[in-house]
């Protein structure tokens, strides 16, 4: 490290924690999961956080606490209920995992939280971050909760030049972290960053005017804000065509929760059939799958391509729905691979925010 941020680190390291938290106590936002110790509302809140706005996160840690206001309840919970209050947050194996750490908690420490930082990392689902944000908040720990804000503002500050994401740009940060970390006020420090980090040290034009940090800061003295943190190039996503079969007869659809080791395990969904390339409705009546599933029906009518796409992180998945209507009666030979519903009921099973999509505009008419 060069010398001049050592020594600057060492005059001013206490008052830049000090302006920190002075800034959070008369900013800081009111959030739902702010102002409470209770580490199962902690750990709920940072899970469903992980991957999502607070924007979009909000109702849903609301409506998730409302149902399950502790451990027990989630613990109790069937997994299709716990899937179906996280519809639409995506990265369900947050809420796999959560209900799997609930059942533990409940049997390895007798329903009560964990109070030991080994025993909360020990758990499903929960990594160095969330472990760290729960031991601080709910616990008063002092242990660093190093999130993308955290990597961002102390990327600036401190004016990091390695790349954030690297496993040495994150040691880095993580280090000059803990430098500022008071032992009083733990929790507070490290959502003092996150708010920072969501309020001010934005990724685009932060407002520096407004930063309680901006005399302490690396890039604001070179004008370097916009240039760090240093990010590597994203993955390349992946093309996916989707081609479901939104079968109609006498009222009821089919159905099939995928067990794949993929997007969306657990979640229910149409008769899907998977391509490496887009296809047309000519090339879908001669698909072998497809042909298999209808060997021993008749098709009344084909409606569509309904078509959408749906962007995941590093998926975009190309879907084209069919509304095929089928004889009433008729055998099928998918039978004991699908579970035919009641259409109006497929709202009571966990599905993907594409197929909610699709419902929702185009089922009906
Ligand atoms: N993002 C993740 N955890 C958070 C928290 N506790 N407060 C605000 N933003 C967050």
């Amino acid at each position: 490290m060069p010398h001049h941020r050592m020594k600057r680190q060492q005059t001013t390291r206490h008052q830049i924690t000090q302006q920190l938290l002075s800034w959070y106590d008369e900013n800081k936002r009111d959030l739902p999961w702010r102002g409470t110790d209770d580490p199962y509302l902690v750990w709920v809140s940072e899970i469903i956080l992980q991957q999502t706005r607070v924007s979009q996160g909000w109702d849903y840690y609301v409506r998730f606490i409302r149902r399950f206001p502790n451990v027990a309840s989630l613990a109790n919970a069937n997994e299709e209920e716990v899937l179906k209050l996280w519809q639409g947050l995506g990265y369900y194996s947050r809420a796999r995992n959560m209900h799997a750490a609930a059942k533990d908690i409940v049997s390895r420490f007798n329903g009560k939280f964990p109070t030991s930082h080994t025993d909360i990392l020990s758990l499903k689902g929960i990594g160095e971050y969330t472990a760290a944000a729960i031991s601080s908040i709910a616990f008063n720990e002092p242990h660093v909760a190093v999130d993308g804000n955290v990597l961002r503002v102390i990327a600036r500050l401190f004016e990091v030049e390695e790349p954030v994401q690297s496993t040495k740009g994150k040691r880095i940060v993580k280090e000059l972290t803990k430098e500022l970390l008071p032992e009083e006020r733990p929790g507070a420090f490290n959502q003092a960053i996150m708010d920072l980090g969501s309020l001010i040290c934005i990724p685009r034009q932060p407002r520096c005017g407004d930063c309680p940090l901006a005399n302490s800061c690396m890039v604001y003295a070179t004008g370097r804000t916009e240039e760090l943190p240093i990010r590597i190039k994203k993955k390349k996503t992946r093309r996916r065509y989707f081609t479901y079969l939104h079968i109609r007869q006498n009222g009821n659809t089919y159905i099939r929760r995928r067990t794949d080791n993929d997007i969306w395990r657990n979640l229910y969904e149409f008769p899907l059939i998977e391509t490496d390339k887009p296809i047309e409705i000519e090339e879908l009546l001669q698909n072998d799958e497809y042909n298999q599933l209808f060997r021993e029906t008749t098709l009344l009518a084909i409606d569509g391509p309904f078509t959408y796409k749906h962007q995941l992180t590093h998926q975009q998945i190309h879907a084209n729905f069919y509304r095929l209507t089928m004889e009433k009666g008729a055998v099928h030979a998918f039978m004991d691979q699908y579970k035919q519903i009641v259409e109006e009921e497929i709202e009571r099973y966990p599905i993907s925010r594409l197929m909610h999509k699709y419902i929702e505009t185009n089922s009906n008419e």
